[in-house]
């Protein structure tokens, strides 16, 4: 059986840091006799460029026809015009939306050889280890009406939150059988004093829960939720939130790790097929300069053997991989510390290399 992997290596840092994911996957499929076929498109900026939108047919075809999707970052100053209608966003939102990748995994674990990395204090950091599951094809990112127009008091615009009960009762789901197998305890972030989705949200979460009493669950208001992540982060195992929630939290929570260059994620649907990327974007004023920490988007490339192909030991070959070359002292820019051996992006992927081979 030979996995099929659709490429969008996207914009920015997006082809720098996966050649080093797709490197390290090269190493798998020798290692661990997993063979892999890789196929390339484009998706965000580029595409906008070549072909005049975010996302053909044909690139959406070929996400449809594979077994995992692996892709970069999109997006840039080059195509920031608030005023454009083709965004290079919308290349995600599509794959996302017409994958049916409802839930987006985004785990954040503390490495231990980097808890000085953080601006956190360390006795803050130690043992975190939480996932955010953050719901992807609903809430204010599709709802509708979603637009700029001239109304009586001039300029206007409106977007819209928009969940189905059983939208969130999935993502719910999805959220305590994650829980069952860690720590056992589920928060959900909502703003329910304030929201009507939210209101519904907790209304349908608390149905679920009853589902798993083996599970802990708690409701916390997104707002304070905010506030707890970097204060006592070591009390959240799953945690699941809507849409752009998820978003703006989970970019709070890679400070817990060190650095956005750290987390990968996984988006996920009914089936196998997943969607891996780092949670970072482009980072365009280090494009092209072989800056980048390519780790975020190797340990994407774990996530994809173990949770689409179910390679779980060519996936936590990987992972300790990384562990071993952040313990030998090796950092990216990002993660840099006084005395630390500094790498580029090629270097530390090369350096993940030699560990997985030397496996
Ligand atoms: C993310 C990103 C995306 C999002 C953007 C690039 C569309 O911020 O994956 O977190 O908002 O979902
Ligand atoms: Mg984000």
């Amino acid at each position: 059986m030979v996995y099929k992997i659709a490429v969008f290596a996207g914009d920015g840092i997006g082809p720098e840091v996966i050649g080093e994911a797709i490197a390290a996957l090269q190493v798998v499929e020798k290692t661990f006799n997993c063979p892999l076929s890789f196929e390339y498109a484009l998706a965000g900026g580029c595409s906008i460029d070549t072909y005049g939108v975010a996302l053909t047919d044909s690139a959406l075809r070929l996400a449809k026809e594979s077994d995992a999707v692996l892709l970069g970052a999109v997006g840039g100053p080059k195509w920031d015009d608030p005023k454009a209608s083709v965004r290079p966003e919308q290349a995600i939102l599509a794959l996302r939306k017409e994958l049916g990748l409802f839930a987006n995994l985004r785990p954040v674990r503390v490495n231990p050889h980097l808890l000085n990395a953080s601006t956190l204090k360390p006795e803050v950091l130690e043992g975190v280890d939480v996932v955010v599951v953050r719901e992807l094809t609903g809430g204010v990112y599709y709802g509708r009406p979603s637009e700029r127009r001239i109304g009586a008091a001039g300029r206007e615009a409106v977007d819209t939150i928009f969940y189905t009960e059983g939208e969130v009762a999935r993502l719910m789901r999805t959220s305590f059988e994650l829980a069952r197998k860690r720590r056992k305890k589920v928060t959900s972030v909502d703003k329910a004093n304030i929201l009507a989705t939210s209101r519904l949200w907790r209304e349908v979460a608390h149905e679920v829960a009853a589902e798993y009493p083996d599970v802990q669950y708690e409701d916390v208001l997104v707002d304070a939720m905010a506030m707890h992540l970097i204060r006592r982060p070591r009390d959240f195992d799953v945690i699941a939130a809507e849409n752009m929630f998820g978003d703006i939290l989970t970019d709070e929570a890679s400070m817990l790790a060190g650095s956005m260059g750290l987390l990968p994620s996984a988006s996920l649907g009914e089936g196998r097929r997943g969607l891996y990327e780092p949670i970072h974007g482009t980072a365009p004023d280090i494009a092209g300069q072989d800056k980048a920490n390519p780790l975020a988007t190797i340990l994407s490339a774990a996530l994809m053997l173990r949770l689409s192909f179910g390679q779980d030991q060519a996936a936590h070959a990987i992972e300790q991989a990384v562990d071993a070359v952040l313990a030998d002292g090796y950092r990216t820019a990002d993660i840099a510390q006084p005395g630390c051996r500094l790498v580029g992006c090629k270097e530390m992927g090369r350096l993940v290399r030699d560990r997985l081979e030397q496996h």
